[in-house]
Formats: structure tokens, sequence, C-alpha cells
């Protein structure tokens, strides 16, 4: 058994990505900029925008953070997005999330500019990536692909199942997985024998948001396990999605959690604003 460490190949994609975007800002005499958007007080939220902010200085970005108030209206961000959309400095647009609840996030991201929704939620980037043309793609399971490829792990022709649908991470990974030619099985919270359908993977990916929802009994001898979980247990710990100690005894290749996945998202988070300044210079 090996472990992935996401950290180790975060740091070294970020720096290489800080010495193209050095060349790229020489050669251009233009700066990539991404903003984010921070509505409310929310303490994980914060703490994620911050270490965005971090990583996009470090690669040489501009970086602006807006925070605003959990009272502002739904038309008030709607004109906010509206204006990083005009603005040719912005290469990038961030809402953080989750918003507050008398927020519509369907037309929060609806209202970001395709061009520069360096999160890929947006319907035309998803639309995209399922349509076999990605443009912008999910940070979490884009990371993911890069571990993967990192590690050489073979994908075409390969049974990869997939634990947990949401948009942000299960649907957009089961689609990447499917263009490298694996076949992929999407699973969720209502699946049926789930445990049985997991054990057949060879590459299992689980995205579920339950802490330590899977045990050995989901897993192959030999299989790649990548976990998206972080969760809290009972003494305030992270820990993810996978009981490692005894997966780790069975599977070939698995992530730690913290450092495994997670480094890996603001990475392709800054990585997929680089891409979006250089086509910003090549338009
Ligand atoms: N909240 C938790 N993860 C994410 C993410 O990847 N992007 C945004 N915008 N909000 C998040």
């Amino acid at each position: 058994m090996a472990i992935i460490d996401g950290k180790a190949l975060a740091q070294k994609m970020q720096a290489e990505l800080a010495e193209k975007t050095a060349k790229l800002k020489e050669k251009s005499g233009q700066t990539p900029g991404l903003v984010v958007i921070l509505v409310g007080e929310n303490p994980a939220s914060q703490v994620y925008v911050r270490n965005k902010e971090r990583s996009a200085i470090a690669a040489g970005f501009r970086s602006e953070v807006i925070r605003v108030s959990d009272s502002i209206t739904q038309e008030e961000l709607l004109f906010l997005i509206g204006r990083y959309n005009q603005d040719p400095a912005w290469n990038g647009i961030l809402v953080q999330l989750p918003l507050p609840a008398h927020i519509d996030e369907e037309a929060v991201l609806l209202a970001i500019d395709p061009e520069k929704d360096v999160d890929g939620f947006h319907p035309t980037n998803m639309g995209r990536l399922w349509s076999g043309h990605p443009v912008m793609i999910p940070c979490t399971p884009a990371g993911i692909m890069e571990m993967l490829r990192e590690y050489n792990v073979e994908l075409e022709s390969k049974r990869a199942v997939v634990i947990g649908r949401s948009n942000i991470v299960g649907k957009p990974m089961a689609q990447l997985l499917l263009a490298k030619n694996a076949t992929v099985t999407l699973t969720h919270s209502r699946t049926h024998h789930l445990a049985e359908i997991a054990k057949q993977a060879d590459i299992l990916i689980v995205a579920i948001g339950r802490g330590h929802f899977v045990t050995k009994d989901f897993v192959k001898e030999g299989a790649v396990v990548i976990d998206v979980g972080m969760n809290r247990d009972e003494n305030g710990k992270l820990i993810g999605d996978v009981k490692f100690d005894e997966v780790a005894e069975i599977a070939s290749l698995i992530t730690p959690v913290p450092g495994g996945v997670g480094p890996m998202t603001i990475t392709m988070l800054m990585e997929q604003t680089y891409q979006a300044f250089k086509r910003s210079l090549e338009s």
C-alpha cells in the first residue's frame, strides 16, 4: 500500500504555476486576477477564503476578497457579480458557498460569466463537461484527476465507483472518469447493496460526507481509494469518509485526510484562474 501525498503534489503544482504565471505576466504586461465574494461569517468559509487568497498571492495573482454582510439582498449580490463580469481586470470570480437561505444559489451561480467561473459550477460549464468539451471543471474532481495521473493510475476500461452525487464532486467526477474510458458507476445514499457495488471498484471515489462510512467491506484488494470527506468526529478531529486504518491494509493506493484531496482543490482553482487569464489574452 502507498499513500497519495496530495500536499506534496499541490506544492509542486503551485511552484510550477507561479513560474508560468511570472513568464506570462512578463510577456503580456498583465496580471491574472481572482476575486472571491464571501457573504456572511460562516467560520469554515472564512478559513477557505483566507486560504484561497493566500494561494492566489503565492501564485502571483491579484487577489481581492469582497466580504459582504449576510443581510445583502440577492439583487445587490447579482449587481456586484455583474460589475466583476464586466471588468476585464478579473479573470476568475468565485462566490463562496454556502449562501444565506434568503439567497437563491442557482441564480447566483447563473449570474457569473461562464468564462470567469473558476469553480466550474455554472450550468454552461457543467453542460460543456457532460458533452465532452470541458472548459472550467469543478476543482475537487479536477484535483483528483491530477492525483490519479501523477500516481500513474490506469483508468482505461477500469471499473470506477463514485459514492456521492453532488454537483460539486460526484457528478463531475463520474464524467471525468468516463472521459478517460473508465466504466463508471455513480452511487449515492439511496443505492441498494452499496458495499457490494463499491467492492467491484478498481478505483473508488468517496464523497458522501459521512465520517468513516467506508469500511474494508467496501473495498476490493488492491483498489485505489480516494477520500473526499472532511468530517469532524466527536472530539472535533478532522476525519474522512473512509476508515483509513483498515482500508489502507487492502488498498494499493489511498489518500489520507488531511493531506490528500484537500490541498489539491485550491491548487486547481489557481490553475483554472491561470487558464482563464491565458484564454483572455488569446481572445
Ligand atoms: N464551499 C465549499 N467548497 C466550495 C467550493 O469549491 N467553491 C465554492 N465557491 N464554495 C465552496
